[in-house]
């Protein structure tokens, strides 16, 4: 007999695929979130009053591709592009120097650390990493890449603009240090802030995943 209800679902498609919220990153070294948190907790006491969430000191990164929430199969896939994209590449040196807000105009959203990155090997990365994801079927990132670390995201604006001043002014002394890894990262979400877990790691320069 036909089926009158029109095409019929597979039976795969009937069973509910777990998210992940995944993003690639190069994590900072620990003197740099140790110093980074210490500049964080000072801008944190003075300016208590300012609504602002202050991601955890151990988890500071520096983002080079956010993908949002991807099926499990599509990560493996996102993991098998970032070790294309590393393997390619070879460690690089980058500074971390400098000390912003976004946006520059009005109340101010996030407080961040630059990276300087003169070597340029870290957008030669970002590079081979967007192409090897567009070649595994992932959108490509439109807006332009600006590497940075963000130290604070602020959720209201009272304050916000005196306690983004005090963070420039404050300043970061730079610290220089060398990228070995690339990393895919899960983000969850909770009541605490996000939490990132790394999913894969990826040795810039070598096949070797783990
Ligand atoms: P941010 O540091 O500038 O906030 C995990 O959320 C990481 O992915 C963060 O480092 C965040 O950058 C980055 N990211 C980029 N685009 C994002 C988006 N649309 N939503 C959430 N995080 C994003």
């Amino acid at each position: 007999m036909k089926n009158k209800k029109g095409p019929s679902l597979h039976p795969s498609s009937l069973i509910p695929h777990p998210l992940l919220r995944v993003f690639c990153a190069v994590e900072a070294p620990s003197e740099v979130r140790e110093r980074a948190a210490a500049h964080a907790a000072r801008l944190r006491e003075r300016f208590k009053e300012v609504r602002a969430g202050w991601p955890r000191a151990e988890s500071l990164h520096l983002t080079l591709k956010f993908l949002g929430e991807i099926e499990e199969a599509r990560a493996a896939m996102l993991s098998a592009a970032a070790a294309r994209a590393a393997e390619k590449s070879g460690p690089f040196e980058l500074t971390i120097e400098g000390a912003g807000a976004f946006p520059p105009r009005g109340a101010p959203r996030v407080l961040w650390l630059g990276v300087n990155d003169s070597s340029g090997g870290l957008a030669r990365l970002h590079s081979l990493l967007e192409a090897e994801c567009a070649g595994s079927g992932f959108k490509r990132e439109e807006r332009p890449f600006h590497p940075h670390l963000t130290l604070a995201r602020l959720r209201a604006p009272q304050g916000a603009r005196a306690l983004a001043q005090f963070h420039e002014e404050t300043g970061f002394e730079a610290a220089t240090f060398r990228a070995w890894e690339l990393v895919v990262m899960l983000s969850e979400l909770g009541p605490g802030g996000s939490r990132y877990t790394p999913l894969s790691r990826h040795r810039l320069g070598a096949r070797q995943s783990f």
